[in-house]
């Protein structure tokens, strides 16, 4: 499927209007491709990544490297390696493809070629060894296929596919052995029986350790290359063999194999739970919105009537409204414009476009457009959507901003489409900068930061005026009940209701509801996995929202009944918590399953993890924003004052 038949409009056009940045950014299409006997199959090479370390399973870094960089002194192709082209998102995600001196030939089987021998010094052999130790894993692709390994589950027992494979490990001996002999073995499939029509469907390689002495022979039984401690000077020499199998999967199927769900019980195992905590919270809600409303309101109603046909009361009845009738004594004051109305408005505005955005893109990977042979597609998808829903964000915003009297809507225009993306790309850029140093292939080139930035200004920033010129063109959004002139005092609230616990409180729920799948999103960033549940993402997506909207209502209501309007700025808050849970949650991570040497790996994981949390919060904490909004126009409008 090809990704611009799903580009907007807007895109095609604005990627018209600069065709010199863009055109590095081919992106190509995910047809099949069928070879001749004896031609030539592309082997490409991507950069060099971390994954778990053998030893212990912990990630032990998180910056990736060129496949060519110098110290490596991997074998070139003869002119130098050349880059292939790529997606925008994924060179956001850290693909670096070259072209390699491998030759692969459909169908035909090379016993033992020979690459080169590279000649390394104190300061490579140093590098070299450290890369293995810390688990580095080469990540090749054939066909636009990656090679990997055969993996057994032990838990379910079957095998699948890893991509990438081991650069060499640990030996007991305290050094390491270097893999210099690949055999590739690839699956190459025959479309309906003709033997001119060749598909690969699957790569593994098994690296192999070899000291040749004289001859280049790949044989069985030369010494493995061992790295000690202090190694002064070394020659490599590589060497591969190619062998090709037939096998039945056909082209459409030869994914599968990668596409392993680890632990499924756990997914269906956590969606229940989750759909039962939806449950009592929703019936909570709604019992407090049917029951209690109504008959709050019937109650407060009749004494009304009461206080004017009768002025002495009863007493008993004015007892029975005292209990849980706080909330509509602050009637004269819940629409009250929240202080720092602007800064409120433009995170609810972006984190509506957040909302948005996230959903659509959860609702393209069920339709199988950020399937993992798309390379790079879910971060082209994401940069798309983010752009284009510049509309919403801006739209989102300004209505906010009328509906609290603000005054200063140019200000509110200028700064939506600015400040969170501005954060997000400072962020960014500060983290580039770090593996920038760190001389790493995973710092976005320049060039790259420049495309994002001219899409950014072209397309979003006029887009998110658009939504706000139409939003402040909009009729104001009418509170259903008058604001007083004098502000009401707010009683000290206690326990639960306090600031820090009620956030505390609510940010858990929506947490909850995506704690297990954020454990497999983490694991498929930092170990290189493919992550594909889309299907338990989207309900866990929907859980979410729906636990969040539900459990800030519920604050909501017990704050106004403890005569507390502050409503705006606590329902974000308190559902923005959530994000702080991720980032909680991101900290655990990195204590139990990572071990960072250095600093520089430990700002970039902490950086990235608190971008994620930031992004997650304003997006929750919209969700508690409207909802609550929502809920407060309801039940505000249902009673009937003077
Ligand atoms: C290549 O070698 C493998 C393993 O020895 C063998 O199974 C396969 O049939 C060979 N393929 C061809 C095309 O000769």
């Amino acid at each position: 499927m090809y990704f611009k038949d799903v580009a907007p409009p807007a895109l095609l056009a604005a990627l018209m209007a600069m065709p010199q940045l863009t055109s590095a950014f081919y992106l190509p299409g995910v047809a099949p491709t069928s070879y001749k006997p004896e031609a030539r199959v592309a082997l490409n090479v991507n950069s060099m990544k971390p994954v778990a370390a053998p030893q212990d399973a912990r990630l032990h870094s998180v910056v990736a490297y060129d496949y060519y960089y110098e110290p490596l002194r991997f074998c070139q192709p003869e002119g130098g390696p050349k880059d292939v082209s790529e997606s925008l998102g994924s060179i956001l995600f850290g693909d670096r493809i070259k072209t390699s001196p491998f030759e692969l030939n459909m169908k035909v089987n090379e016993t033992c070629k020979s690459l080169c021998a590279a000649e390394y010094d104190e300061g490579s052999l140093a590098f070299v060894k450290s890369l293995i130790e810390k688990g580095y894993s080469f990540n090749w692709l054939v066909d636009g296929l990656p090679a990997g390994q055969q993996i057994q589950d032990k838990l379910t027992g079957t095998t699948f596919t890893s991509p990438g494979f081991q650069m060499g490990h640990e030996s007991n001996a305290g050094g390491v052995l270097f893999n210099n002999h690949y055999d590739i073995w690839v699956e190459y499939h025959e479309v309906s029986g003709n033997a001119n029509q060749l598909r690969v469907v699957g790569v593994v390689v098994q690296p192999s350790s070899k000291k040749y002495t004289g001859q280049v022979d790949c044989a069985d039984g030369h010494d493995p290359i061992f790295i000690s401690e202090n190694e002064k000077s070394m020659s490599v020499s590589f060497s591969y063999s190619v062998y090709w199998i037939e096998s039945s999967t056909p082209w459409a199927t030869r994914w599968d194999k990668y596409l392993h769900v680890f632990d499924p019980k756990i997914h269906w195992f956590w969606l229940i739970d989750t759909a039962i905590i939806v449950v009592i919270l929703v019936l909570t809600v709604m019992s407090i919105l049917v029951r209690t409303v109504k008959k709050d309101i019937q109650r407060y109603n009749r004494l009304d009537q009461i206080n004017l046909d009768d002025l002495s009361g009863t007493s008993a009845l004015e007892d029975g409204v005292q209990e849980d009738s706080g909330w509509k004594l602050v009637h004269g004051d819940v629409f009250r414009a929240p202080p720092k109305p602007l800064l409120l408005s433009i995170l609810v505005g972006s984190g509506a476009q957040l909302f948005v955005m996230t959903g659509f893109t959860i609702v393209f990977a069920l339709l199988g457009f950020l399937s993992p042979s798309n390379r790079g597609s879910l971060g082209t998808i994401t940069i798309v959507l983010s752009t284009v829903l510049g509309f919403i964000g801006g739209y989102a915003s300004s209505r906010t901003y009328k509906a609290w009297q603000g005054d200063q809507w140019k200000l509110n225009i200028a700064l939506t489409p600015i400040l969170v993306p501005g954060i997000v790309f400072a962020v960014f850029f500060l983290l580039d900068l770090f593996l920038w140093a760190k001389a790493s292939s995973g710092a976005v080139p320049f060039t790259t930061m420049l495309v994002i930035v001219s899409i950014w200004f072209v397309i979003s920033i006029p887009l998110s005026f658009v939504g706000s010129w139409l939003g402040f063109r909009a009729k104001q959004i009418e509170a259903p009940v008058r604001t007083n002139q004098i502000p009401r005092q707010i009683p000290p609230v206690s326990g639960y209701l306090r600031p820090v616990p009620s956030m505390l409180i609510v940010g858990l729920l929506p947490f909850g509801a995506i704690f297990v799948e954020l454990y497999f999103i983490m694991s498929s960033i930092w170990f290189s996995r493919i992550y594909y549940m889309f299907g338990f993402l989207f309900l866990c997506y929907g859980l979410m929202i729906v636990v969040c909207a539900a459990v800030t209502i519920l604050m909501v209501y017990f704050l106004l009944c403890a005569e507390n309007y502050n409503w705006q700025w606590r329902s974000f808050l308190a559902a923005a918590m959530s994000g702080g849970y991720i980032f909680l949650n991101c900290i655990l991570y990195l204590v139990t399953k990572v071990q960072l040497s250095g600093l520089p790996g430990a700002v970039l994981y902490i950086g990235y993890s608190a971008l994620i949390s930031f992004l997650f919060s304003i997006l929750a904490g919209s969700i508690g924003y409207f909802s609550s909004w929502w809920f407060v126009t309801k039940i505000y409008s249902s009673l009937k004052i003077d």
